[in-house]
């Protein structure tokens, strides 16, 4: 299709220092012995923030086709915000993309749609690419069906946009995240489906057609295959999978 699939890791809180540095050297390895084309799959890598520095390090002194970004930023771009990390940091090191959203951020850490909002357009102040996760609890799709909340949240979401600015988008449902219980490809597509229209109802016909659409919860070698034929699903946020090597190069050389 037109759009390049994305396959994204979030490493969420684990792999120590040494590990991080290790993960993304052999995996670079393993990804260039396996002769992938890198026009036709984009992989990214989403370290603590404490990793970045030497995960940038690395990826520039050998020039790896590994992307990197952030789990989280901060609303603000500088000042009295103790524990925080501003979109400028994230910049200055290079970080392409930046998680925004996920469901760990919502439920442990009181995130809003609102915040996530200004999340959103915090990054694209600092030229970030936001990842905009979105999905639903076991409880919403039982109270509302399948795609009510994920939209709903998106709808918000999209009021931090910068006009001309790009986004990926990525449905989570909260289920099937760390479950082993991932969706089928058939309900990851219809919600998939439902959120390309509120991206073209808010961003206009061409956005919507250029913007990729993940999906996360779950997602393995196994499983990788079935999502992305899907039309309107245009890779993966990947979690426990992204943390094992063979694993996470299986997924992504899937569609090379
Ligand atoms: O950000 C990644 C997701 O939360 C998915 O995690 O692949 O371990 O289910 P998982």
């Amino acid at each position: 299709g037109a759009r390049t699939p994305l396959i994204a890791g979030n490493w969420k809180m684990n792999l120590d220092h040494l590990q991080s540095i290790a993960f993304v050297q052999k995996l670079a390895w393993s990804l260039r012995d396996a002769n992938l084309d890198f026009g036709s799959v984009e992989v990214a890598v989403f370290p603590p923030f404490t990793d970045l520095r030497s995960v940038q390090t690395l990826v520039s002194a050998d020039d790896l086709p590994i992307a990197f970004g952030a789990q989280d930023l901060s609303a603000h771009d500088s000042g009295a915000y103790t524990g925080e990390i501003s979109g400028a940091f994230l910049a200055a090191l290079d970080a392409r993309y930046v998680i925004i959203g996920h469901s760990e951020r919502r439920q442990y850490h009181g995130e809003t749609d609102e915040l996530i909002a200004a999340k959103v357009a915090a990054a694209h102040r600092h030229g970030l690419v936001p990842i905009i996760c979105v999905g639903e609890t076991a409880e919403d799709l039982e109270t509302h069906g399948p795609s009510a909340v994920p939209v709903a949240q998106l709808r918000i979401a999209l009021e931090g946009v910068v006009a001309g600015s790009e986004i990926v988008v990525a449905y989570e449902p909260v289920w099937a995240i760390g479950s082993g219980q991932a969706a089928t490809s058939a309900q990851a597509q219809q919600v998939c489906e439902a959120l390309r229209a509120v991206v073209a109802e808010v961003l206009g016909d061409e956005a919507a057609a250029a913007t990729r659409i993940l999906y996360g919860g779950s997602v393995k070698a196994a499983n990788i295959a079935g999502f992305l034929k899907e039309p309107d699903v245009d890779g993966a946020l990947v979690g426990g999978a992204s943390l094992q090597l063979e694993e996470f190069a299986s997924i992504v050389r899937f569609k090379s």
